[in-house]
């Protein structure tokens, strides 16, 4: 199976270990719990499933689906996003096991998911295709892919881009358009989408361009069975 991250993996922990402590406070991470909390219900199906919540970075999906009843596994590369997870997890009683890996790392069984999720993950990625083989490889069959992404940046102007957005497909973000062919180049099926259930614009405006509301999409899909 193709890496998810074969050369950018080390430099992305860097990058998010030291944007860790602002995360939270941005557009939507915990922040917007409850707009997620709808998306949740009716997308995921009742709990308690077995739900994985991959690039979790400070923690908002795992624990939303451990606020609702689901036994979370949640996996990141970067230690400071999940300390902030994990004291996020401690502080509101979930019992979340957390797992400081990469994806590419991460000893996760096979066919053991019912739900994975994958938000605002995609676009930090070298190879998406890959992170979409390793779900459904994941994956029970049948069991639901949550898949969101955005169109952050117009021209983003920082060293990030050096560092590792070169070797980004999406690093600018991720159009739906993508995301669905992805999606189907990876065996998913029966996608839907959820984006009319947070209304508005929950993102705010493009981080390079204020008068640009960010676009972003929210998919399910099923693994074959
Ligand atoms: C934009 S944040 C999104 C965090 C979270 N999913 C959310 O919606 O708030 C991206 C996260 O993906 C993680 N990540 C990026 N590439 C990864 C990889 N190859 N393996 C594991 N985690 C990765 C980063 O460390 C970061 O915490």
């Amino acid at each position: 199976m193709d890496r998810v991250a074969p050369t950018t993996a080390a430099a992305m922990a860097d990058h998010w270990n030291s944007r860790a402590w602002r995360f939270d406070g941005a557009a939507s991470h915990r922040r917007d719990a409850d707009a997620w909390r709808t998306v949740f219900n009716a997308a995921l199906g009742g709990a308690p499933l077995d739900v994985l919540d991959l690039g979790c970075g400070t923690g908002a999906c795992a624990l939303l689906a451990g606020s609702l009843g689901h036994r979370v596994t949640a996996v990141d590369g970067s230690a400071e996003m999940l300390a902030h997870a994990k004291a996020a997890a401690t502080e509101a009683n979930l019992s979340i096991e957390f797992i400081n890996a990469t994806m590419d790392e991460a000893a996760l069984p096979t066919a053991s998911a019912e739900i994975v999720t994958l938000r605002n993950v995609l676009w930090t990625l070298e190879n998406p295709s890959a992170a979409l083989t390793l779900a459904r490889k994941l994956l029970r069959p049948g069991g639901i892919l949550l898949v969101s992404d955005g169109l952050w940046f117009r021209h983003r102007v920082n060293n990030s881009r050096d560092v590792f957005g070169a070797h980004l497909p999406f690093y600018n973000g991720v159009p739906e358009d993508d995301a669905r062919g992805l999606l189907a180049g990876a065996g998913f099926s029966a996608v839907e989408s959820w984006r009319d259930l947070i209304p508005g614009n929950l993102y705010g405006a493009a981080y390079d361009d204020p008068e640009k509301p960010i676009a972003f999409f929210i998919l399910t899909a099923i693994s074959p069975e």
